[in-house]
């Protein structure tokens, strides 16, 4: 191991420890307490948090769940307006949290991104020599995976920069 190697791991390593730590994060989401969204959502992968997409997007995603990238993931309609009304209420451009604030900076007038991993935030925040140490690290297969880095993801804790 070269000395150059050496020291990017060691740092990467102080990042990924600080990863694990929940309470205190810069960044938090209030975890969802709708069933059915937890339900409906949260069964291929973790239930998102609303605040970071807009409104549009959320549309746009929400009333094209038969063809959600690649799956069908379909639900009756009266569940799916429960989502809607969820998810459009609490979106980035509709919410005034702080978490809803920062995720809808950087978004172009009208900008309505497809994934949340095409959101200007999440571009911003995983640039870095970090994130592909932890790409590698946790043998991660997908970025929509966000608990394979964030552990309590699902409590709606990020963990600061
Ligand atoms: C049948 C399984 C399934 C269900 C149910 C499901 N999804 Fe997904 N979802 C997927 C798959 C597969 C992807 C693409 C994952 C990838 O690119 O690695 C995805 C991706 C997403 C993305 C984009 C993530 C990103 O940033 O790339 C969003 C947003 C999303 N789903 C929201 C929802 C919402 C809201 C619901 C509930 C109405 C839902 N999903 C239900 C399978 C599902
Ligand atoms: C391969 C590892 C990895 C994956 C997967 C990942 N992240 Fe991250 N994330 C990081 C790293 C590294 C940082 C930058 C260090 C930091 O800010 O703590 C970061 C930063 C963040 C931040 C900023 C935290 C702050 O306070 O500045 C948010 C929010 C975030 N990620 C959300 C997500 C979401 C949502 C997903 C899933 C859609 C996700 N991440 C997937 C590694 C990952």
């Amino acid at each position: 191991m070269n000395k150059i190697h050496h020291i990017v791991v060691a740092s990467a390593f102080v990042v990924a420890t600080a990863m694990l730590s929940g309470p205190g994060a810069a960044e938090s989401f209030p975890p969802i307490r709708n069933q059915t969204v937890n339900t409906e959502c949260g069964d291929c992968h973790m239930a998102f948090f609303a605040e970071m997409l807009p409104r549009g997007s959320w549309l746009k995603i929400l009333n094209n769940l038969e063809n959600h990238y690649g799956e069908d993931a379909s639900i009756e309609p009266a569940l799916l307006n429960e989502v809607i009304t969820f998810h459009t209420s609490r979106a980035s451009d509709v919410l005034n949290s702080r978490g809803a604030r920062k995720w809808r900076k950087g978004l172009k007038k009208g900008e309505m991104p497809d994934r949340i991993t095409t959101a200007p935030r999440f571009i911003r925040k995983h640039d870095g020599n970090d994130f592909r140490y932890m790409w590698k690290k946790y043998k991660v297969t997908s970025n929509v995976d966000c608990v394979a880095c964030h552990r309590d993801a699902n409590k709606g804790l990020f963990d600061d920069d």
